[in-house]
C-alpha cells in the first residue's frame, strides 16, 4: 500500500566546528556562571535561563558562536522555504545548560519564541539526547492508542513512522539541533558520568517590512510604548 506522509515537523541537525581552545574557554566561562548561580535541584540540569544568565550571546566571548549559529538558523528557514531576507531575526534569549550525574530537563516548549536550538559544546557519548514529543497526532485514531502500555499488551506491534509519539535524537558534540519553539522537547538523563554542556537559544522573527502582511509580527522598531 502506498502512503503519503503529510504535515511534517522538521527538526534540523547540522554541525558547527569550534577550536578546542575556544571550546575550553567557553566551557570554563559557563562553569564559572554555574558556580556563582548554583541550581538547587539534584535531578534537574543547570539551565542558565532560569539562573539570571539568559543573555549569553550578549557576552563578547560568545559572539563568534552566535554568528555561526545564525547562519544555520537561516539555512533552517530556507529548508522550510521561508525567505529569511524578508525577516529580521533576534536572539531573544540565549543560555547554557550544564548537565551532570543523571540530570535531565523535563518536557517543555518555548511558547514565547519562534525558533529554538541546542548546540552541543561538550557532549560525551551517552550524555543524553534531546527527545521530541508529538501532540495532536494525526494518526491517533483513538486517544492514547500509541501509548507505551498498548505496546506492552501487543495491541501495537512496533514503533514506526506512522505511530511514533516520541523520538530521541542523540547527536554528537558540535551538532546543532534547530526546531520550531512550540515543539515539545526534553533532554534524556546523562548516563556518561561526565559533564554535558549545551548552548540554547530562542529566536524571534519579525518582518523587515510589514506592508501588506496581516499575520506576521511587524518590526518592533515601529512599535509604540504605552507610557
Ligand atoms: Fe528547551
Amino acid at each position: 500500500m502506498q502512503t503519503h506522509q503529510l504535515f511534517p515537523l522538521t527538526i534540523a541537525q547540522d554541525s558547527i566546528s569550534v577550536s578546542e581552545q575556544d571550546r575550553k574557554v567557553m566551557a570554563h566561562a559557563i562553569n564559572e556562571m554555574r558556580k556563582s548561580n548554583p541550581q538547587q535541584s539534584k535531578n534537574h540540569a543547570w539551565t542558565g535561563d532560569t539562573q539570571g544568565q539568559e543573555f549569553l550571546f550578549s557576552q563578547p566571548l560568545f559572539t563568534s558562536i552566535a554568528a555561526k549559529i545564525a547562519a544555520k538558523v537561516k539555512d533552517y528557514l530556507e529548508t522550510l522555504s521561508i525567505n529569511s531576507q524578508q525577516l529580521d531575526l533576534y536572539y531573544q534569549r540565549s543560555w547554557a545548560t550544564f548537565t551532570q550525574g543523571e540530570q535531565n530537563i523535563a518536557l517543555h516548549n518555548h511558547a514565547q519564541s519562534n525558533i529554538s536550538f541546542a548546540y552541543y559544546l561538550v557532549k560525551p557519548q551517552n550524555s543524553g539526547g534531546i527527545m521530541f514529543s508529538g501532540k495532536d497526532l494525526q494518526n491517533e485514531i483513538t486517544k492514547d492508542i500509541f501509548n507505551r502500555d498498548k505496546y506492552e499488551r501487543s495491541l501495537i506491534r512496533e514503533t514506526n513512522a506512522h505511530n511514533v509519539k516520541q523520538v530521541i535524537i542523540d547527536a554528537p558534540q558540535d551538532a546543532i539541533i534547530i526546531f520550531p519553539s512550540k515543539a515539545s522537547h526534553a533532554t534524556m538523563p546523562n548516563k556518561s558520568g561526565k559533564t554535558r554542556i549545551s548552548l540554547s537559544g530562542d529566536i524571534s522573527i519579525m518582518l523587515k517590512d510589514s506592508n501588506g502582511f496581516e499575520h506576521l509580527m511587524p518590526n518592533f522598531k515601529h512599535w509604540t510604548a504605552l507610557d
